[in-house]
């Protein structure tokens, strides 16, 4: 893992704009990713396929699987659905040209937008200066190329919010408060930094915190960041930091003494099966019920009945737990005015028994967030594929010949698509007869993640021909690359007409900062 500035090779860019192999994720190596499977087992990332049917009109990135995972995106989605608010935002480090991998992210930060989110994009450049070392110069330069190219596809900077990480005051605030819940030896953990890293490096990390909690600002709500597999470790982070800011904690209980998960659910089968018959259930005799029960294969079981007989003749009785984790003293008076019906409090915790779990969070946010207090919800995430390089391995913004930059000349598009390398067979017999192999072409890419568009029919078209050896990789490359040229001609007369747009957004184009 790579985290000293002058070691990084200049090879990764973007919220995932790269491509394949090394099952770490480092967001500032040039680690790629091969193994999308690994990362469900390892990391704990979702598997967004389970998520599709509830997405109303899912964009075509997730109906081809190309957004392959997620973090909680279900919140997002619930959001979405009962119209409630709800964010997206993601980030670009201004290292290069914007590509067509960053492109689909700026979809994504789009297709949100449309469905009613509050939409965020911002220029990371604190964090390219830091982390890649780029002049304020070379900075301004590519920020104004991203921007140009977000606006171009269609993001409204009248609805939706677009800064520069240098230029927000109110983020870098929220990264010095976030700082405070994270210390160096989590980020060594994470990121791999050590005695040689930069101070700004580190700075750079908790502004990217700061950044993702930003949409919640306001008001905490749901929040997607759509990035590439390796911007997890940040996603992770993000998530506990936010965690660690909350005045309340939100648990289930049986009794006054606390629980672990796996214990809670032995009790409250106890709980079940004993509350059927008598109203008056007691811990000893869930206690021996457990101890009756088939034993369990770990301590759980000794543990749970451990502590029901400790707490003997007390009643049994399902109930929500606030914990005081970070409430001053005002909160925590209010929080226990504020639950209605049957409660008992204690020096630490409050115990509700006519609230549900949900409820419960609901009031304990709104408790926090009264009293001064973020009331984060842990953001969510989404995960797209990244694209294969047109000449095999990974595609990389270093490497002009592997990428289309979204600003390359139309013609040089055309040439690069019909350069580049395809899962086709040794000669045209052999692909008549075995077909060619799509599933390894970074030209069937193309049509997947750009150029077919929202046309299912037509990438299926594509593909079937393709293994069926139906369709040769020279007619197929040149289908392909006019498509490019026909893209990237329109692209950059959108672009230029975002010139006037972006104008008026007033968004900071020249950093004053010159170094
Ligand atoms: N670290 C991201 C990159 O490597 C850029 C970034 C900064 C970002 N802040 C963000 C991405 C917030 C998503 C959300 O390009
Ligand atoms: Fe790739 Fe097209 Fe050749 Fe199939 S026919 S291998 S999709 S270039």
């Amino acid at each position: 893992m790579t985290a000293d500035d002058s070691a990084t090779p200049e090879t990764e860019d973007g919220p995932g704009a790269d491509g394949a192999d090394q099952l770490a994720l480092d967001p500032w190596g040039s680690a790629t990713v091969s193994d999308y499977r690994k990362l469900f087992d390892e990391f704990g990332i979702g598997e967004f396929e389970g998520l599709l049917e509830s997405v109303p009109n899912p964009h075509y990135l997730m109906r081809r699987a190309i957004i392959f995972g997620h973090r909680d995106y279900r919140r997002v989605l619930d959001a979405m659905r009962n119209d409630e608010p709800f964010a997206a935002l993601s980030g670009f480090m201004p290292t290069g040209d914007p590509h067509v991998g960053h492109k689909m992210v700026f979809d994504e930060i789009i297709w949100h937008q449309k469905r009613g989110g509050d939409a965020y994009a911002l220029i990371a450049d604190l964090e390219a200066h830091a982390a890649r070392g780029l002049s304020w110069a070379e900075i301004d330069e590519h920020a104004r190329d991203y921007l140009l190219s977000l606006l171009a596809l269609g993001f409204d900077p009248e609805a939706g919010t677009l800064y520069r990480q240098s230029e927000n005051r109110d983020v870098q605030d929220l990264g010095f408060e976030l700082g405070v819940e994270a210390n160096f030896s989590e980020l060594e953990a994470i990121y791999g930094f050590d005695g040689e890293t930069d101070v700004s490096h580190m700075q750079a990390v908790v502004t990217q915190m700061a950044d993702i909690c930003y949409p919640q600002l306001g008001e905490p709500k749901p929040t997607v960041i759509p990035v590439g597999p390796d911007q997890d470790p940040h996603v992770r982070l993000a998530r506990d930091l936010a965690a660690r800011t909350r005045y309340f904690g939100v648990t289930e209980a049986y009794a006054s003494f606390e629980l672990d998960d796996d214990e809670r659910a032995l009790v409250a089968r106890a709980y079940e099966s004993l509350s059927d018959g008598e109203d008056d259930v007691r811990c000893v005799h869930a206690a021996e019920w457990l101890a009756d029960a088939a034993p369990g294969d770990d301590g759980t079981r000794e543990r749970a009945i451990r502590k029901l007989r400790a707490a003997g003749k007390e009643p049994l009785r399902p109930r929500v737990r606030f914990l005081d984790r970070n409430a001053t003293a005002d909160a925590f008076e209010a929080l226990i005015e504020a639950v209605e019906g049957d409660k008992r409090v204690f020096d630490e915790h409050v115990d509700a028994f006519d609230l549900d779990r949900g409820d419960a969070e609901d009031l304990a946010r709104e408790v926090e967030v009264a009293h001064g207090g973020y009331g984060f919800v842990p953001p969510s995430s989404i995960y797209h594929r990244f694209m294969t390089g047109l000449t095999g391995g990974k595609m990389s913004s270093s490497v002009p010949a592997s990428h289309i930059s979204l600003l390359d000349d139309p013609g040089d598009g055309y040439d690069k698509v019909m350069a580049a390398t395809t899962g086709g067979r040794e000669t045209a017999e052999e692909q008549r007869e075995l077909g060619g192999r799509a599933d390894e072409c970074p030209v069937y890419e193309l049509y997947a993640y750009l150029l077919a568009a929202d046309d299912d029919a037509f990438a299926e078209r594509v593909y079937d021909e393709c293994v069926n050896g139906e369709r040769l990789c020279g007619d197929c490359k040149q289908q392909a690359a006019e498509l490019m040229r026909e893209f990237l001609a329109d692209h950059q007369e959108k672009r230029a007409e975002a010139e006037a747009l972006l104008a008026e957004t007033g968004i900071e184009l020249e950093s004053p900062r010159r170094r």
